[in-house]
């Protein structure tokens, strides 16, 4: 999969790309990323990519003309699928970041100061937003969205349950984990996850996945799946809550 990100600020994305899970799927080719400065796409004499806006008002806006002939510069007319990092987006979900992974090519447009002159919407596909916040710039968003995606091609994760398994995945909120040492300060790892019985475990967290996420995130609980012993688990949680 390639993904091209159109930015002002190249240098912000190298650290991020040089580690971890995204270092190692650049280096094994299962994704390529590039990096584009739209900078260099200005007409400009100075390679001003902001201007003041229209109507007056606080901040600076990035004028249309670079990010217009990037974005051909780097698409070449080819139908490719364009993002736009922006705060007015539709929510990120792990869902859409699942059906992302599934293109051949991805564009990311990043903005800055006030955003974008809103004429280059009529060559964007898509706006997302990473949350109700407002960022000084779209290069953490396109981070945290590369990211996520990257989760969902195949090969990136070591193991493709990972992902299954996630918060989010089965609308769920994931199970606790633990790992070594078992007893720390007095407190000890649930005897379930040391019995090797892997249906109990497998019991034990699809049981705390079903509490944690009734607890903090019921809003996701109608999408979960859940087996008829599950529903009556959740429905005993109910119950106890409504008798406390
Ligand atoms: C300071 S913000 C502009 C905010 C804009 N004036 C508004 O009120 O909606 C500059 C850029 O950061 C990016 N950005 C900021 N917050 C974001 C968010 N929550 N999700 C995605 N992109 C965001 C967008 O690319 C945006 O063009």
């Amino acid at each position: 999969m390639r993904i091209d990100i159109l930015t002002t600020f190249p240098e912000m994305f190298s650290s991020v790309f040089a580690a971890s899970i995204l270092k190692r799927a650049i280096e094994r080719e299962l994704i390529d990323i590039r990096i584009h400065n739209i900078r260099e796409h200005s007409d400009s004499k100075h390679k001003n990519t902001d201007d003041y806006p229209f109507g007056g008002g606080a901040g600076m806006v990035m004028m249309v003309q670079p990010v217009w002939d990037c974005m051909d510069a780097v698409t070449g007319g080819e139908n490719v699928h364009r993002i736009y990092m922006s705060p007015k987006g539709a929510p990120l979900t792990q869902t859409r970041a699942c059906e992302l992974a599934s293109y051949d090519r991805l564009v990311i447009l990043c903005g800055h100061y006030e955003g974008i002159d809103e004429r280059i919407m009529n060559i964007v596909d898509e706006e997302i937003s990473i949350g109700d916040y407002v960022l000084t710039g779209g290069e953490l968003p396109a981070m945290v969205l590369v990211d996520c995606i990257a989760r969902h091609v195949d090969g990136v994760l070591g193991s493709s349950d990972s992902v299954k398994d996630e918060s989010f995945s089965q609308g769920l909120l994931e199970y606790p984990q633990y790992t070594r040492p078992a007893e720390f300060r007095g407190m000890s790892v649930p005897e379930v996850l040391l019995n090797g019985n892997h249906a109990e475990i497998d019991r034990w967290r699809r049981e705390q996945a079903i509490k944690v996420t009734k607890e903090r995130r019921p809003d996701i609980l109608k999408d979960a799946v859940l087996s008829k012993k599950e529903l009556s688990f959740l429905e005993s949680l109910l119950k106890e809550e409504y008798e406390e």
